[in-house]
């Protein structure tokens, strides 16, 4: 009789449990539903915007032909349904690959504690966390949130970084990673690419990952990077693109296309956003022509670099 009381009593807890966890499951759906209700606001409203970028033609969401607002809108939704999933996805889809792109990526740009950063579409924090590792190896200290021996007091934060990403949900997750790792000096801003929240001649150096190809107006966003750089800064930009090698190619599609969107199905519940990953690398300009893009904007000494047989390119050049 007591056993079959206790056992209830656990049902009882596990049900209590079960209701609790979905409801922390529908409070994160409406968090998200009203995010992307904000930002919609947001965007009917920059529509008759001066500054940056006013939407109005016709552009590609991977393979759809779209408005430039609706594609606003779908790469909003697509960054906030993968977010909590983002990191863990990246390193299923690439092998972990990304990991070794994103670190020759640093190794380009060779930064030092002094240079100021700016890392636009910055996502959950990659290529910052990269930018201090390798920056406090320049200085040959141990990095940011160290504590002194003499007070125990801890070191005024040694870099000035700023990650700016239109997603508030990628967001949450970097400035999360950063509290863990003790990189509590990072300025999180919630802004557009097309039109940065940021004064004119700032930084030394603007990277943008994985980001570029998600923006709708690529010219905008280039004119935007040039202007927030201070006379001689840098831009880098590490993005998917295209496999000239017809074997690698052929290969590199199977996968893609066959592999990545179950994938995404599997792990975070999402074919969608991982079927339109995989197109809107395919319809991403060129290295050269990005090349010529980015010269367009007015930045000289531009220069790319393939890696992986061009899975990825790192575009360089500087405001002079
Ligand atoms: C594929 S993730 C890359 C994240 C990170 N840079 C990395 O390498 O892991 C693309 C990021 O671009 C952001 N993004 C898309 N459109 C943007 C825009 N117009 N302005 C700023 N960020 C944007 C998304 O929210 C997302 O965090």
């Amino acid at each position: 009789m007591s056993r079959i009381a206790l056992n209830l009593r656990k049902f009882g807890h596990r049900v209590t449990l079960c209701n609790t966890r979905n409801t922390l499951c529908n409070t994160r759906n409406t968090l998200c539903n009203t995010r992307n209700t904000l930002y919609n606001t947001r965007l009917a409203s920059s529509s008759t915007k001066e500054e940056g970028h006013s939407y109005g033609k016709e552009t590609h969401f991977g393979f759809e032909t779209v408005s430039e607002e609706e594609k606003a809108k779908k790469v909003h939704g697509v960054f906030e349904n993968v977010a909590s999933k983002y990191d863990v996805m990246n390193d299923l889809m690439s092998g972990g690959i990304h990991r070794v792109w994103k670190d020759c990526f640093m190794s380009r740009l060779r930064p030092t504690p002094n240079t100021k950063l700016l890392d636009v579409a910055g996502g959950t924090g990659d290529i910052v966390f990269r930018f201090i590792r390798h920056a406090g190896q320049a200085e040959g200290s141990a990095g940011a949130g160290v504590v002194s021996d003499h007070t125990e007091e801890p070191s005024p934060y040694p870099y000035d970084i700023t990650v700016c990403d239109i997603s508030e949900s990628m967001l949450e997750v970097g400035q999360s990673r950063a509290d863990k790792l003790g990189h509590q000096g990072i300025r999180w801003v919630c802004g557009d690419a097309q039109n940065l929240p940021f004064d004119d001649d700032q930084f030394d150096c603007y990277t943008i990952a994985f980001g570029i190809r998600n923006v709708v107006d690529v010219e905008t966003a280039l004119d935007e990077a040039y202007r927030v750089l201070k006379p001689g800064g840098r831009f880098m930009c590490l993005e998917f693109s295209q496999v000239k090698n017809p074997a690698v190619r052929w290969a590199y599609d199977q996968y893609s296309f066959n592999i990545i969107p179950p994938l995404g199905q599997v792990i975070a519940g999402d074919w969608k956003s991982y079927q339109y990953l995989v197109e809107s690398i395919r319809t991403f300009p060129d290295q050269e022509t990005f090349k010529e893009m980015i010269e367009e904007a007015g930045f000289r000494n531009v220069s790319y670099e393939n890696l992986t047989f061009g899975v990825t390119a790192i575009h360089s050049g500087f405001k002079i």
